[in-house]
């Protein structure tokens, strides 16, 4: 496995490397969710790349850019072990020297949800991944469906500006007791571990009122709503159930729809969704 630290590096790398190359953008310390991201590149390509990249651009003033948590050493034993060719991890200055002064923006669908809680934060993802394809080249990029917005836009960058890579979102992996895997995981307390469990259990109620024929989106927004607030922790900042391409707010659900929420616990702040699909036969 080789580790690439510079832009110029990367670059000349990339010219031997053989095709198709599968890329997986992180910001480190990886847990199993990132390591589905890797196990599915390596199936489908003949050689695969990870980033490892702390992005300051998507962090907010008042967010937890300094006290990410990072664990390089057991980041590059997991991908060794994975097989993976090439880790990317470049210092900050190397992907924001001075004077850096353009940016990529999806505008609309990131306003919505996450953007409309963190105003710059898909500013800086769009702009640091746009730089990592440019850099890396991929053929196909992949990332996971716990940050289904994330996605979304990811995909429109890539198809608006005629990028030519597949973006492939992955399933979201869950602890045993259906808690999403996150890297901000690891902030909660004990109290605040157990009771997150309540993401995934009302977007399960949510499948399930889908399911027995439920179709008003306001209903299902309500009903989430009061099963989290029976549990004392936890402050929700959105319950959504939108369009899974505008990402606009649904009345009645027609076809496809995104169940989506944000809910707080302390200072960690966590996502997760379920998209229902009606069923297209075989
Ligand atoms: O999902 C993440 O870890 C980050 O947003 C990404 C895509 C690596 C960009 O910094």
């Amino acid at each position: 496995m080789k580790v690439i630290e510079t832009v110029d590096e990367m670059r000349r790398l990339r010219r031997t490397l053989a095709g198709p190359v599968g890329f997986v953008p992180t910001m480190g310390y990886l847990h199993e969710g990132h390591l589905s991201l890797v196990k599915r590149a390596r199936e489908d390509n003949a050689t695969v790349v990870v980033s490892i990249f702390v992005n300051p651009t998507q962090f907010g003033p008042c967010e937890d850019l300094e006290d990410y948590p990072r664990d390089i050493k057991r980041d590059l034993t997991m991908l060794e072990e994975l097989d993976t060719d090439v880790v990317f991890m470049p210092p900050p200055d190397e992907i924001y020297p001075p004077q850096f002064n353009t940016w990529v923006e999806v505008t609309g669908l990131t306003e919505r949800l996450e953007g409309a809680a963190r105003p710059t934060h898909f500013r800086g993802v769009t702009t640091v991944v746009a730089k990592l394809f440019n850099i890396v080249q991929p053929t196909r990029a992949y990332f996971g469906q716990k940050d289904a917005q994330q996605a979304i836009v990811i995909q429109k960058m890539a198809t608006d500006l005629n990028m030519g890579l597949d973006v492939i979102v992955c399933p979201t992996i869950r602890e045993h007791d259906g808690l999403a895997m996150s890297s901000r995981n690891i902030y909660l307390t004990p109290e605040q571990r157990r009771s997150a469990t309540v993401l995934s259990q009302s977007l399960k109620m949510a499948e399930r009122l889908w399911t027995d024929g439920e179709r008003n989106a306001e209903h299902i927004r309500s009903e989430m709503r009061q099963f989290i607030e029976r549990q004392p922790e936890g402050q929700i900042d959105y319950i959504s159930v939108a369009d899974t391409l505008t990402l606009e707010e649904l009345d009645t659900i027609t076809s496809a729809a995104l169940v989506s929420l944000a809910v707080r616990f302390g200072k960690t702040r966590l996502l997760d969704n379920v998209v229902l699909r009606p069923y297209q036969g075989k």
